[in-house]
């Protein structure tokens, strides 16, 4: 039986915290699939082809032929059902990520019928602390953000910062 997991999440932008979870993701199961979510009630600062071509491009050719990459709207659990994924895979950094880490595997095993395991990977040192919402806030304010994403990204974010200026 192959091991379909998905790594989902927002990804507005992806972080360098991010493609590491990635990178060792594919280490671990058959297929990742990475689920970007569109929420059309959420406000985000890129849109689903930008969000896409972020992660795209931020991988290794080795990586990416290794992954998927499919945005999603409504509810995980259907998203994962729909592409036969059992395993969740979600980041865990501080403690402090805990609880609403812990509310989100809980509400998916019951919406699932158990059929999804969540699988919580650790932040490594780097990126313990790194978010995408601080690493806008940052851009915001022209700060420095090289250190926080890939060096792609850095440019998506620029030019967002540059179209919003007031
Ligand atoms: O990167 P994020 O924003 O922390 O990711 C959160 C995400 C996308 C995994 C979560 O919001 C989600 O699964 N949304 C889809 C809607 C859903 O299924 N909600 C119930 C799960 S608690």
């Amino acid at each position: 039986m192959k091991r379909v997991a998905v790594y989902a999440g927002s990804f507005d932008p992806v972080t360098n915290g991010h493609i590491n979870i990635i990178e060792r993701s594919v280490k671990l199961f058959d297929k990742v699939i990475i689920g970007i979510l569109v929420n059309v009630n959420k406000q985000y600062w890129f849109n689903k082809e930008e969000r896409v071509e972020m992660v795209r491009s931020s991988l290794s050719e080795a990586i990416r032929s290794q992954v998927e990459i499919i945005p999603f709207n409504g509810l995980l659990v259907e998203f994962m059902a729909q592409q036969k994924a059992s395993i969740l895979i979600r980041g865990l950094r501080a403690v402090s990520d805990y609880e609403y880490e812990l509310q989100m595997h809980l509400t998916n095993q019951t919406l699932s019928h158990d059929k999804i395991e969540t699988v919580f990977l650790p932040s490594n040192r780097e990126n313990l602390y790194l978010s995408s919402s601080l690493i806008k806030e940052i851009a915001k304010f022209r700060g420095d953000i090289s250190p926080f994403v890939p060096k792609n990204v850095v440019e998506y974010i620029e030019k967002w910062v540059d179209h919003h200026e007031n």
